[in-house]
């Protein structure tokens, strides 16, 4: 499955409405905003979230950038009842940025997917959460494609059954509740694309190349993985850290490129999210362990 030349070009974030800052917002958050955010006494502003009953500092606070927290922030802000989580999540720059991830994800999937020889194309997910990017990629690839999605946490399944329910991707999608780290358990149907949006910020570098290693050593010649990356460019790590109770692996596309490549995947192509914070990362499986 070569990676689409298009993907390479600008071509792939075609009619995609992605968020941006402009200047004076971006301004008003590296003076103001976040160092507020940083700086502030960590449990008055706990105190406060709790105070303002947010659902997002709560998700967090049980499930530190669990699938709740993931899909407070893609809500519409219209379904954002609490003003809490109606400005954390139009002012805060992850919020936007995961928004835009999603949509840049989802499409890089849909091409990954509508670029394969052969149908039905097998995709496993790891640490998809009710699996918003599949979703939403399978309902705009045009192909027939099977997705097995993959997380620790059982609840994030019933929401993604209702999910599947509503876009008309059930019966293409199947629910494994499990630890991705123990992912050699779970690979009956060799996958030809494998995604892993939004977990390997939560992996150490041991576990991310064991994972590469083992989808690997399943996966067809040319298959592809697809993955991100996360940068510190949003300037709230100190906030997340001490108010959420949220600690990210922060990775360059080069780093964890890296992890990925001595399982077998070269020709890694990073694709950034207009805010600078996320890239998708595409890597596809050329020989076993060995570079093109
Ligand atoms: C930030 S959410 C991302 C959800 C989805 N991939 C997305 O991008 O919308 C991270 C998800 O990874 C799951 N997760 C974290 N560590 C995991 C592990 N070791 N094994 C399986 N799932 C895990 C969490 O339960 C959560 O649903």
């Amino acid at each position: 499955m070569p990676i689409p030349e298009s993907i390479a070009s600008q071509e792939w974030a075609e009619g995609l409405e992605f968020e941006r800052s402009g200047p004076l917002r971006r301004a008003l958050k590296a003076t103001i905003v976040n160092p507020v955010a940083n700086y502030f006494p960590a449990a008055v502003q706990r105190a406060l979230f709790w105070c303002l009953r947010s659902e997002l500092a709560a998700a967090n606070w049980a499930d530190p950038g669990g699938w709740k927290s993931m899909v407070i922030c893609y809500q519409d802000l219209a379904e954002n009842k609490r003003l809490a989580d109606r400005l954390l999540c139009t002012l805060g720059t992850i919020p936007m940025a995961l928004r835009n991830r999603r949509k840049l994800a989802a499409r890089v999937l849909a091409r990954l997917i509508a670029s394969a020889d052969h149908e039905p194309v097998e995709v496993l997910c790891l640490g998809a959460g009710p699996g918003h990017v599949v979703h939403d990629a399978l309902v705009e690839c045009g192909r027939l494609a099977r997705a097995t999605l993959v997380d620790l946490s059982d609840d994030a399944f019933d929401h993604g059954r209702r999910l599947a329910a509503e876009c008309g991707t059930d019966g293409y999608v199947r629910f494994i509740q499990g630890d991705v780290r123990h992912v050699r358990s779970m690979l009956d149907r060799p996958p030809d694309i494998v995604q892993m949006m939004g977990i390997c910020e939560y992996l150490d570098d041991a576990h991310i190349r064991d994972i590469a290693g083992a989808v690997a050593d399943v996966m067809p010649q040319g298959s592809c993985v697809m993955f991100n990356s996360i940068s510190a460019a949003h300037g709230t790590d100190r906030f997340f850290r001490r108010v959420f109770g949220l600690h990210l692996a922060h990775r360059t596309p080069q780093q964890l490129s890296d992890l990925m490549r001595p399982a077998g995947f070269n020709h890694f192509v990073a694709l950034p999210e207009p805010l600078g914070v996320y890239h998708v990362i595409i890597g596809r499986k050329t020989s076993d362990g060995v570079p093109e």
